[in-house]
């Protein structure tokens, strides 16, 4: 079984994962680390020189690559669901988690790593909040074809497991 982690940056997916791994006894893939491993590029220079667009791309195909494997929890990036059709991917591989938190909590989060996130780094700290609310809209539409969605503040992962197994 492959489990999905998906939502908005910041959302904690990977932190989430792998914890989840752990508990379950799964690997654990976190799909932005293994992008920068195998194509040997940093997420921020493919934004930076090649274009969204070409992430988009290298997204999907290692995207492609992780549902083959088995017994995998594994951490999307917060667009991955969004682009593509790869939730629809997701879905057909495994199952798929939300990871649901308001814009006000997203941005508290994110404040101070804006840097790092090339889709925010030109938002300064005090445009975050409606950034982030316009950005969630239109990407809440996939986000909630998941087949879980769970409030990840106080995320209890012992909870997201039990309900993993009593919705199987
Ligand atoms: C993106 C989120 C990032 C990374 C890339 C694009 C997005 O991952 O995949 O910068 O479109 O929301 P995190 O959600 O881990 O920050």
């Amino acid at each position: 079984m492959l489990f999905f982690l998906i939502g908005y940056m910041g959302s904690g997916k990977s932190t989430a994962g792998k914890k989840l791994a752990k508990l379950l006894d799964y690997g654990f893939a976190d799909l932005d680390d293994h992008i920068e491993k195998r194509s040997g590029r940093r997420i921020a220079d493919i934004f930076a020189i090649e274009g969204e667009e070409e992430f988009r791309r290298l997204e999907r195909l290692y995207l492609e690559k992780l549902c083959k494997l088995d017994n995998q929890v594994i951490a999307t990036g917060g667009g991955t669901a969004c682009f593509g059709k790869n939730i629809e991917l997701m879905k057909s591989s495994g199952r798929v988690i939300y990871i649901k938190l308001s814009a006000a909590a997203l941005a508290k989060r994110l404040s101070q790593s804006t840097n790092n996130r090339p889709l925010l780094k030109n938002t300064s700290n005090k445009s975050l909040e409606n950034f982030i609310e316009e950005h969630l809209a239109q990407r809440e539409k996939f986000y909630t074809q998941a087949d879980l969605i769970v409030n990840g503040i106080n995320l209890d992962i012992k909870e997201l497991a039990q309900q993993i197994n009593s919705t199987q």
